[in-house]
């Protein structure tokens, strides 16, 4: 029999992880025929919600959930793990300034990234969804230097799938009908949608759109829609945030022609080696490539420097905090 994969999921009390270990247990992660064994990871206070989801997660009877750990170790959490999900984060408090978010998450992703360094598989992959994802997840891959720096990620696909809803309702298309989607940058409002890549019917999506569209209404509808959900559920995303993670590892195992990842940059497209920022990506033989050859115009160079400017802010304050 095969051996079951051993996914790692942090903040799994939470509402995204409520969305999200259902899925990964029914095999939408990886694959209907791949066998998983689930470690939560909690904060001590939020460990009996987890056994709650546990319990849940038990009455599902799933064909393929091996087993079930529940943990407030990182140690326990990611010892042999092959995927990791970073989700547990610290979340901004009102009147808290950056240097304070990004000192409470280097708590939390430097040991993360440890401990993933110490303990975790060879094969191991890893996508931070915890906000800032982008800056937690370079603080993690800071301290996991026997990790390839590649196996470290973020997420920008859930940017990407409401790009590509939004795109498909104005254009009246499906969503498959749409090709070539690209998230530049930083998970965060500097993010940059780029439609003159992308296809509709083998045509530019720039050229079927008014410019006034894509500059005013598409960039920002895409960039605030998180704010958007916020204020019409009263809660943040998250059935859609985990159902991008599924999307996201499921297509770097399972290999994909073109999507949006937040991956270490190799200086590609005069993003600074070693940023984690978003690209247009394919996925072969599990490993991210970044989409090489594709020209930038003025429109889109400006969007892509202000939101990798961003991340180089980013990444300077941690490092001034000690943080990598
Ligand atoms: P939530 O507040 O419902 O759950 C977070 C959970 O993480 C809590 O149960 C908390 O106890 C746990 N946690 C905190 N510190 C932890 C630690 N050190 N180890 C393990 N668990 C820990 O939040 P929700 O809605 O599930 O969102 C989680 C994160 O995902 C937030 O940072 C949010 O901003 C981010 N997010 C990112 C998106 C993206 O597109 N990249 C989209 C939506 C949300």
């Amino acid at each position: 029999a095969q051996t079951p994969v051993k996914v790692t999921v942090t903040g799994a009390a939470g509402q995204i992880g409520y969305a999200l270990l259902f899925r990964i247990a029914s095999g939408q992660l990886l694959g209907a025929d791949v066998p998983v064994t689930l470690s939560l990871l909690e904060v001590p206070q939020a460990v009996k919600a987890a056994e709650g989801t546990a319990m849940e997660l038990d009455d599902c009877a799933f064909p393929l959930l091996r087993g079930i750990e529940i943990t407030d170790d990182p140690n326990v959490a990611f010892n042999g793990t092959n995927v990791a999900l970073l989700v547990g984060a610290m979340p901004r408090k009102a009147g808290m300034e950056r240097g304070d978010l990004l000192e409470a998450n280097g708590g939390i992703f430097g040991p993360q990234g440890k401990a993933i360094n110490d303990h975790a598989a060879d094969d191991i992959r890893v996508l931070v969804v915890g906000n800032p994802a982008n800056t937690n997840a370079l603080i993690a891959q800071q301290h996991a230097p026997d990790v390839p720096a590649e196996r470290f990620t973020a997420m920008t696909r859930l940017d990407h799938n409401r790009a590509l809803s939004q795109l498909a309702a104005k254009l009246g298309v499906a969503v498959a009908d749409i090709k070539k989607m690209t998230i530049w940058g930083n998970h965060s409002a500097t993010q940059y949608p780029d439609l003159f890549h992308t296809e509709v019917g083998g045509k530019i999506a720039a050229e079927q759109v008014d410019e006034s569209w894509l500059r005013d209404t598409f960039i920002p509808t895409v960039a605030k829609r998180g704010a958007a959900i916020i204020d019409a559920r009263g809660a943040s995303s998250a059935a859609s945030a985990a159902n991008a993670a599924i999307d996201h590892v499921h297509d770097w195992v399972n290999g994909t022609e073109w999507t949006s990842a937040a991956i270490v940059s190799d200086g590609s497209y005069g993003v600074p080696e070693g940023l984690i920022s978003s690209f247009p990506v394919a996925s072969r033989g599990g490993r991210w490539e970044i989409i090489q050859g594709l020209e930038i115009d003025a429109f889109s160079r400006e969007r892509i420097d202000a939101s990798v400017r961003e991340l180089e802010e980013e990444r300077d304050a941690v490092r001034k905090l000690g943080l990598i």
